[in-house]
C-alpha cells in the first residue's frame, strides 16, 4: 500500500449557512496525479483551498503528509506547490522577478533561487520572457509562468487548480507534457479540471463532485467501462423511432443518452451493434442520416451522471 499524502475525512467546508463541500472522503496516493471534476460551483477550488492552508476546514479531518492541515500548515506548506485559479503574480515586476521574490519565501540561497529560476523559465518555455514586466504577457503566459513559480520549491506535491483555463491548444500540451514529466519524476499531484480530456490524460483516479458532494470516483477508463462501455454510437435518427430501433438490441446496449436530437447508444461491443443496428434501420425502412462510433469518454460518463455537459469555456 503506497503512502497516502493527503487524506480527507468527512471534510466540510461552510460559508455562513451555505455548506460548500458536504463531508467528502478521499486519499490522493503518493505519486499519483488525483482529479477534482465537476462543473462550476462544484466545489473543486473549496478543497484545494484547504489543501494549500489558504482557507481553513470548517469541519471533518484533513491530512497532508500525515500532518493535520489545521496545525501542520507550516510544514505542509514548505512541502506543496500552489497554482491558485486565479493568477496572483506581482504584474509590476519581470517575470524573472516574480521566481525571485517566490523563492525568498522559502528562504532559497540566491545562487539556488536564480539556478532553479532559469531551470524553470527552460522548463516552461518561458526563457525569452524573462525580462518581460508580467502584466505585459498574455493570460496564458502568466498561467505558464504561475505553473513554473509553483516549482520552484521543488515540491513533493502539487496542487493545480484548472492549470490550462484560458491557454491555447499549443500551451495546453506543453503543459500536459510538463506535468507527465513532473509525475514521472515522482511528483505527487492534485489537479482540478474542466476539461475531461486533460482529466483522461492526466489522471489515474479522480472524483466526480456535483454541488459539493462526491458522485463518482476510480480510474477514467474504470468509470467508462462501468457506465458506458467502451464505445459510443451516435446515430441522427427521428425520436420517433428511436424506440424501435433499439428493439431486439438491449442485450448489447449498456447505457443511452439523447444528444440534441441524435441518439448515441453506450455499449462494450461497438462493431456489433453498429451493424445490427444498420441491418435493422434498412430493413425497416428507417432513415439515418449519420451514424458515428467513436470510443466513449469521460464527457459521456458526465454527462451520464448528472444530465449536465461540461462546457469548455
Ligand atoms: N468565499 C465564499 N463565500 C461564499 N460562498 C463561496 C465562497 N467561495 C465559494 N463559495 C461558493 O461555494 C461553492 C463552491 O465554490 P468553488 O469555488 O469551490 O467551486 P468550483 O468547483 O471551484 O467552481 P469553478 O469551476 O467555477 O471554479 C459555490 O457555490 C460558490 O459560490
Ligand atoms: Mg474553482
Amino acid at each position: 500500500m503506497r503512502r497516502s499524502v493527503i487524506a480527507a475525512r468527512n471534510l466540510v467546508k461552510r460559508f455562513a449557512d451555505f455548506e460548500a463541500v458536504k463531508g467528502v472522503n478521499f486519499t490522493v496516493c503518493g505519486g499519483e496525479c488525483f482529479g477534482l471534476l465537476g462543473p462550476n460551483g462544484a466545489g473543486k477550488t473549496s478543497i484545494a483551498k484547504m489543501i494549500y492552508g489558504f482557507s481553513p476546514v470548517t469541519a471533518g479531518k484533513l491530512e497532508v503528509f500525515g500532518e493535520d492541515i489545521m496545525t501542520g500548515a507550516r510544514n505542509i506548506k514548505a512541502k506543496i506547490g500552489v497554482v491558485p485559479q486565479e493568477d496572483n503574480l506581482d504584474p509590476e515586476l519581470t517575470v524573472w522577478e516574480n521566481l525571485l521574490v517566490y523563492a525568498g519565501y522559502f528562504r532559497m540561497p540566491k545562487d539556488m533561487a536564480q539556478r532553479r529560476a532559469g531551470d524553470i523559465l527552460a522548463f516552461m518555455d518561458l526563457q525569452d520572457k524573462s525580462g518581460a514586466v508580467v502584466e505585459q504577457l498574455s493570460g496564458g503566459l502568466k498561467r505558464r509562468l504561475t505553473i513554473g513559480r509553483a516549482l520552484l520549491n521543488q515540491p513533493a506535491l502539487l496542487i493545480l487548480d484548472e492549470p490550462t483555463t484560458g491557454l491555447d491548444p499549443y500551451a495546453r500540451h506543453l503543459v500536459w507534457q510538463r506535468l507527465k514529466k513532473l509525475k514521472e519524476s515522482g511528483t505527487t499531484m492534485l489537479l482540478t479540471t474542466h476539461y475531461l480530456e486533460e482529466a483522461g490524460q492526466l489522471c489515474d483516479r479522480l472524483i466526480v463532485l456535483y454541488h459539493g458532494e462526491i458522485l463518482e470516483r476510480g480510474a477514467p477508463r474504470e468509470l467508462i467501462e462501468r457506465h458506458t462501455g467502451n464505445d459510443a454510437l451516435e446515430l441522427g435518427v427521428e425520436p420517433a423511432r428511436h424506440g424501435v430501433l433499439m428493439e431486439g438490441n438491449e442485450d448489447l446496449i449498456k447505457a443511452r443518452q439523447m444528444l440534441g436530437d441524435d441518439l448515441v447508444l453506450f455499449t462494450g461491443h461497438g462493431r456489433e451493434l453498429a451493424e445490427r443496428i444498420s441491418g435493422r434501420a434498412a430493413a425497416l425502412g428507417i432513415p439515418v442520416r449519420h451514424q458515428r462510433l467513436r470510443p466513449a469518454n469521460l464527457e459521456d460518463v458526465f454527462l451520464k451522471l448528472t444530465g449536465e455537459t461540461l462546457k469548455e469555456d
